[in-house]
């Protein structure tokens, strides 16, 4: 089905990828950031800081901030140049914006009310929280997006769309878990809508890789000399010549896009000083820009402990890196074993366009069960700006909270003792 047909509002064209360093864009960074500037002020957008300095690595990293924010005050952006770190910082910020502020109409229904005259998304496969409070028979808010298998309007919980964590919270909250996974912005409703589900991916097979047991994990590692992408092989070497241990780990699930795991500790133990292990992770229809999201995200979190500029991030977070325990066990992680995985071997199958990145996931999620994959539009008409979120029941959410209840794939994984989601 034509993604015109199903995205009439959303404006259509060429979705070729001209830009394909880190990231796969439609136009360069640069490009991006000169279109969305003029409404930075517009969202009170205040500041854009280059970051990177705080560090000793030198991968980009920005921090934005949004001080009047209903959610989260502070973007982070992470790239493979300056450029391509502001427009991640900038875009995250505005996605966040536009999820804070959504003016479509919303339903206030039960789902056993609402069923009967809407297509509803299946809310037993949604991420839920273990103290929900969810009962078919209980009235919530709904909004309407568009299931992209079928091309048909389809209706999930507003709970798990919005980002307004003002007080009070709308009626029949604390149901889903609520967070921003899944939302995206881009330079095409496509793009977003690709970086949506590759989000949702990624989360979904780092939390089914952490219910594996350490000898099946270990067995994911990257021998990191088989990484030949020359980006990939500098930001490796920039973290070497920081004197920062690296390791990676291959998250991919049976959905079979390239995911990745990085873990970096510094060598030397440094006391009195800000410096935490820290991890990132990426996924993308590349291996190598997985693998480069995964790169620039451990550094960004990284500046996240250093800079201490996040303002969901409590004390408490900070000291559990600080514990030595917790350190030499990173220690122990990165430096123990050496990683028998040929990057060379992993998945990689980038289309020439986006849509045809959309129609790989699409079939890709289908083949793994997951038969709805629900974009709702949150792109607002006075900027212009692509901003969707996606929902697709079926798949795991992040499972590092005590609050989250695992779905039926991780339930389908043989228990194993916890190692502790870092
Ligand atoms: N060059 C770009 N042009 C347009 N949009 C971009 C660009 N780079 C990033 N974005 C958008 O900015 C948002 C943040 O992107 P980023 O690459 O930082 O990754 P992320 O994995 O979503 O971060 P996080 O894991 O913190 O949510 C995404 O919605 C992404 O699509
Ligand atoms: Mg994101």
């Amino acid at each position: 089905m034509p993604f015109d047909e199903i995205f009439p509002r959303m404006p259509a064209g060429e979705t070729r990828k001209v830009h394909t360093a880190g990231t796969h864009r439609i136009v360069p960074p640069e490009t991006t950031l000169a279109r969305v500037t003029p409404f930075l002020p517009v969202m009170g957008i205040t500041r854009v800081a280059n970051v990177t300095g705080l560090d000793t690595i030198g991968i980009p990293v920005v921090m934005v901030t949004r001080p009047n924010a209903r959610s989260v005050s502070v973007s982070q952006g992470k790239g493979v140049t300056l450029a391509a770190a502001r427009a991640s910082g900038v875009m995250e910020s505005i996605e966040t914006y536009h999820a804070e502020r959504i003016a479509h109409p919303v339903k206030f229904a039960s789902y056993e009310d609402l069923r009967w005259t809407h297509r509803v998304a299946d809310v037993t496969r949604l991420p839920h929280r273990a103290d929900g409070t969810f009962s078919p028979h209980t009235p919530i808010l709904w909004i309407e997006g568009m299931e992209l298998m079928s091309g048909t309007p389809m209706w999930v919980p507003f709970e798990t769309v919005h980002l307004n964590f003002t007080v009070p919270m709308p009626p029949g909250s604390g149901a889903f878990i609520a967070g921003s996974n899944g939302l995206a912005s881009g330079n095409h409703p496509l793009e977003a809508i690709v970086h949506a589900i590759g989000e949702l991916v990624e989360r979904d097979a780092a939390t089914l890789w952490h219910l594996r047991s350490a000898a099946e994990q270990e067995d994911t590692r990257i021998d990191l000399s088989t990484v030949g992408d020359p980006l990939c092989r500098s930001m490796l070497q920039r973290f070497e010549d920081a004197g920062v241990d690296a390791a990676v780990w291959e998250l991919t699930s049976d959905i079979g896009l390239p995911a990745f795991l990085c873990r970096i500790v510094p060598r030397e133990d440094l006391p009195r000083h800000s410096v935490r292990p820290a991890s990132g992770m990426g996924c993308h229809c590349a291996r190598e820009v997985a693998l480069a999201r995964a790169l620039t995200e451990a550094a960004q979190s990284r500046l996240t402990f250093i800079s201490g500029a996040r303002d969901d991030m409590p004390r408490g977070e900070y000291l559990r890196h600080l514990d030595p325990a917790a350190v030499a066990r990173w220690q122990r992680r990165i430096r123990g074993g050496g990683g028998g995985r040929d990057f060379a071997l992993c998945p990689t199958a980038p289309g020439r366009t986006v849509e045809e990145d959309l129609r790989d996931q699409l079939a890709r999620l289908r083949r793994a069960g997951i038969d709805e994959v629900v974009a709702v539009d949150l792109t607002k008409p006075e900027f212009g700006i692509p901003v969707v979120r996606v929902v697709i029941p079926g798949l795991e959410g992040i499972a590092d909270s005590p609050e989250y209840l695992l779905g039926d794939r991780g339930r389908a994984i043989p228990e194993h003792p916890a190692e502790g989601h870092a």
